[in-house]
Parts: C-alpha cells; structure tokens; sequence
C-alpha cells in the first residue's frame, strides 16, 4: 500500500506536483497518464526515492522496484543482463525472455538491441526481482501493439504472484486499459482517477479527450 499526503514538488517557484491525498491499494495495478509535463516521471521517481520532494508524507513499502523512463542496457547478453546482481538459474531468465518473445535474441549483445526489445529486456530484468511496490515509466513506450500486450501480461502475472502494487505511467489508451485503475495528471494535480473504461469513455480531462481528436 501507498499512502501519499501533501505531496508538493517545485522547481524554483513552479509548483510541478501538487497531491493532497492519494492512495494506491495492495494488489492494484494502476496507469499514469497526463500530456508531457504534466508530472508522471516526477511522481515515479519521488516514489522511487530517486528525487526529494519539498513537502508531505509518503507511506509505501521498502521493498520497490523502479523502471526509468530510458530503458538500458548493461554489457553483455540479454541473459547477463536480466541475472546481473540476483542468484537465480539462467532458465528462469530464459523464461521471462520466451514470455517476451525474445527468446531467440537471448545471446545477443544487449546494446544492439531496438528500442521496443530493449524495453521488454528491462521489463524482464525487473519482473525477476521480487518486490512490494514495482514502479515502470513508460514501459512500453517504444514497443508496438503485440509488444505491449506482451508487456501487459506479464505485468499481471507479476503482480498476481507478488500481491504487489504496480504503478506505471504511459499515453497509449490501449496499454492504460489493462489496469485496474487509471488516473490522469495535469500540471501535477489529479484530474481523473478511476477505472480505465470510464476515464477514458466518459473524459474529463484534455489528456482524454485528446484522443477523440485522433477520430
Ligand atoms: N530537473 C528539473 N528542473 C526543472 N524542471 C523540471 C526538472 N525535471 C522536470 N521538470 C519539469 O517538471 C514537469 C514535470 O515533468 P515530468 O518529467 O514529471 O513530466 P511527465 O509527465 O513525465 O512528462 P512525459 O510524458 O514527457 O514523460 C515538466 O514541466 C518538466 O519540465
Ligand atoms: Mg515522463
């Protein structure tokens, strides 16, 4: 569980995040969304522990596992790079590759990788951590549609496993939809929260609205 009160964040005098009150439940696995700017990454790295915030109280558990926005690639293969840093069997990490079908790239050197497999490599290297509170910035940002349900569904079958809470920010609607709570920043306030279907049917915000413009 998270708890967040009176979170403020600025930079010089622009208040950037502005969160009186926000919860995340256990087991909930909730989309970010909001324009560019709007505050997403701000959100995920003061959650992360990665940036300070000028006020308010965040509870959330110490176990956390956070996904920058840039996915990166460490030297060496996809394997190497999944296993760096954890004592788990190389089949496991064979596994998580085969979920995200990169299975075939596995001895690869993880540098040539395109932008949309380097980030299914960076889901993998995260999803075979535990952790209480797993936090993705833009995941699937690079990936296409297949790519993404991939993505998708092995974040729920983490989820599912670990009881954890996950919160990951994207702009694709379709993505979004497969949360089981959506809510939308602007200029780092809540403008929207609740199921992914409504917000996005019945828009209140131009984040929302924007896609109609897309016909
Ligand atoms: N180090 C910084 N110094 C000054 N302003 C910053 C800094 N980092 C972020 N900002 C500003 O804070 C606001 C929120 O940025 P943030 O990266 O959280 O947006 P975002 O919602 O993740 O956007 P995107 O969809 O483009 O990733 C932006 O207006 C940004 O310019
Ligand atoms: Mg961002």
């Amino acid at each position: 569980m998270v708890e967040i009160r009176q979170l403020v964040k600025k930079y010089r005098e622009r208040t950037v995040l502005d969160l009186p009150e926000l919860t995340f439940e256990d087991g909930e696995i909730a989309a970010l969304a909001g324009a560019n700017g709007s505050g997403k990454t701000t959100l995920l790295r003061i959650l992360a522990g990665v940036l300070s915030a000028d006020g308010g109280e965040i509870r959330a558990p110490s176990q956390i596992l956070y996904c920058p926005q840039n996915a990166y690639a460490f030297r060496g293969d996809l394997v190497e790079n999944i296993l760096l840093g954890v004592k788990e069997p190389p089949a496991r990490a064979l596994r998580l590759l085969e979920k995200m079908e990169l299975a075939a790239l596995a001895k690869k050197k993880a540098s040539s990788l395109s932008g949309g497999e380097l980030q299914r490599l960076a889901l993998c290297r995260a999803l075979i951590r535990p952790c209480r509170l797993l936090l993705l910035d833009e995941p699937t940002s690079a990936c296409d549609a297949r790519g993404t349900a991939l993505a998708a569904q092995a974040i729920k079958e983490y989820q599912k496993e670990q009881g954890c809470t996950v919160i990951f920010s994207t702009h694709a609607p379709a993505f979004a939809l497969t949360a089981s709570r959506l809510l939308v920043l602007e200029d780092g306030r809540l403008a929207d929260d609740g199921p992914p279907e409504t917000v996005l049917n019945e828009p209140k915000t131009d984040w929302a609205r924007s896609f109609s413009l897309l016909g």
